[in-house]
């Protein structure tokens, strides 16, 4: 194959692909634990993992041994028929949760559909089919299919695909009593993250999935968790709302659960799972053997390691330095997040700030506009950490002016 540069393959890609989306003019061609490299050979530190996906860093050594042993074996297994993998990953995840039973598909959104439609199924199955509406919260993020995308509380992405699904109502996060008020007769679940990522990094009070919770035994809804982007050890525990003490009827996962192969899965009890019978739902790839198989190196290895004792520490220690520099630079309003999914608040655009990094080797993100997001692989090290905040410090006091 002919080698292209960077500039052609950013040309081709305009050429080709639709531009849906706002890249960062680097074509990435390698990985390595807490590492990322271009196409002209500049390496990167990368605290984005692919958004919440590269939990265990890149090319972990079990996962690439477990799709490599599996490509040996199939790489598909129509769901007419079982496969060891499928079966493997959802004994471990219903092992470690709440759950009893699994369902695979593909992505979040999927996932997150999933969810949507067991929920009303679920109703429907008890009698009550009035039962359809879910109550989801603003600033939300569950997915792009039209279900997903009407259950997300941000009109920005509602924009240009009106009509929406009904169904939906949106109540401001943190806030169990705007969930209380917004019950209807038709409402069948309230949906949420329990800590929300796209949305800008937002911790719930510590009592708040509680007393969710509670809303709904009361009111005989089903909650729903969301666990997409803070699941998978995220937070320092395998489900970030294991914090809280508190378990829903249905979760869902996509993201890291495969070390980078596309998955995503479904949780529920079983009181639950029974709606979905035969021929009620289903997905071509879903459990697909390669997945599931990195799936299982996945979850045992951070069930297994240390990994989960290094995101909490790391965690607990990165947040404390972005403290310090937040007094020492006062756009940065404030500091957010929980284990490693950290966010800070900025007077100004974080883009620029984004951009920089990039420029100087580090890879960060920015979502709603001013909030910057670090998502680092949970292998990241101390010594990591402080070279992001020292570039982070010098970036920052470069764009002051724009901040101020
Ligand atoms: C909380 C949450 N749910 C759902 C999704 C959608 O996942 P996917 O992009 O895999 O469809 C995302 C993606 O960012 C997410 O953060």
């Amino acid at each position: 194959m002919e080698k292209l540069s960077t500039k052609e393959l950013i040309e081709k890609s305009e050429q080709y692909i639709f531009s849906t989306y706002t890249r960062f003019p680097i074509v990435l061609t390698r990985g390595e634990g807490t590492k990322v490299w271009d196409s002209d050979g500049k390496e990167y530190l990368d605290f984005v993992s692919g958004i919440a996906v590269l939990n265990l860093g890149h090319r972990h050594p079990r996962i690439t041994e477990a799709i490599h042993q599996q490509s040996k074996l199939l790489a598909h297994v129509s769901n007419l028929f079982y496969s060891e993998p499928q079966i493997r990953l959802a004994e471990l995840l219903v092992t470690n949760s709440f759950a009893d039973k699994v369902f695979f598909c593909n992505s979040g959104a999927e996932a997150n559909e999933a969810a949507i439609k067991l929920s009303r199924k679920f109703f429907k199955d008890k009698g009550e089919p009035r039962r359809y509406e879910i109550i989801t919260m603003e600033n939300s993020f569950h997915g792009r299919t039209m279900a997903t995308l009407s259950a997300t509380g941000q009109e920005k992405f509602h924009h240009g695909f009106e009509p929406l699904f009904n169904g939906f109502s949106y109540v401001p996060f943190d806030n169990p009593q705007a969930v209380e008020d917004a019950i209807t007769d038709a409402t069948c679940a309230v949906m949420v993250e329990p800590i929300q990522g796209e949305g800008g990094v937002n911790c719930p009070s510590p009592d708040y999935l509680k007393k969710l919770r509670s809303i709904c035994d009361t009111h005989r809804l089903l909650l729903i968790f969301d666990e997409v982007q803070v699941g998978m050890g995220r937070t320092g525990k395998l489900f970030a709302h294991q914090h809280y003490g508190v378990a829903p009827d249905i979760m869902t996962l996509a993201k890291a659960l495969a070390g980078g192969m596309p998955i995503g899965a479904m949780l529920a009890t079983d009181e639950c799972a029974s709606s979905f019978s035969p021929g009620t739902h289903a997905s071509t790839f879903g459990g697909n053997p390669l997945s599931c198989a990195a799936g299982v190196a996945t979850v045992e290895t951070l069930i297994e390691g240390t990994i989960l004792e290094n995101c909490q520490h790391m965690g607990e220690y990165f947040y404390s330095q972005l403290l310090s520099l937040s007094e020492k630079r006062p756009c940065i309003k404030k500091v957010k997040g929980k284990g490693l999914i950290l966010g800070i608040e900025l007077t100004c655009e974080g883009a620029p700030v984004v951009k920089e990094c990039a420029k100087r080797g580090i890879l960060i993100n920015c979502t709603l506009g001013n909030i910057v997001r670090f998502l680092p692989p949970l292998i990241i090290t101390k010594k990591e950490i402080e070279s992001l905040i020292k570039t982070l410090d010098e970036v920052l006091e470069h764009i002051t002016t724009a901040c101020s």
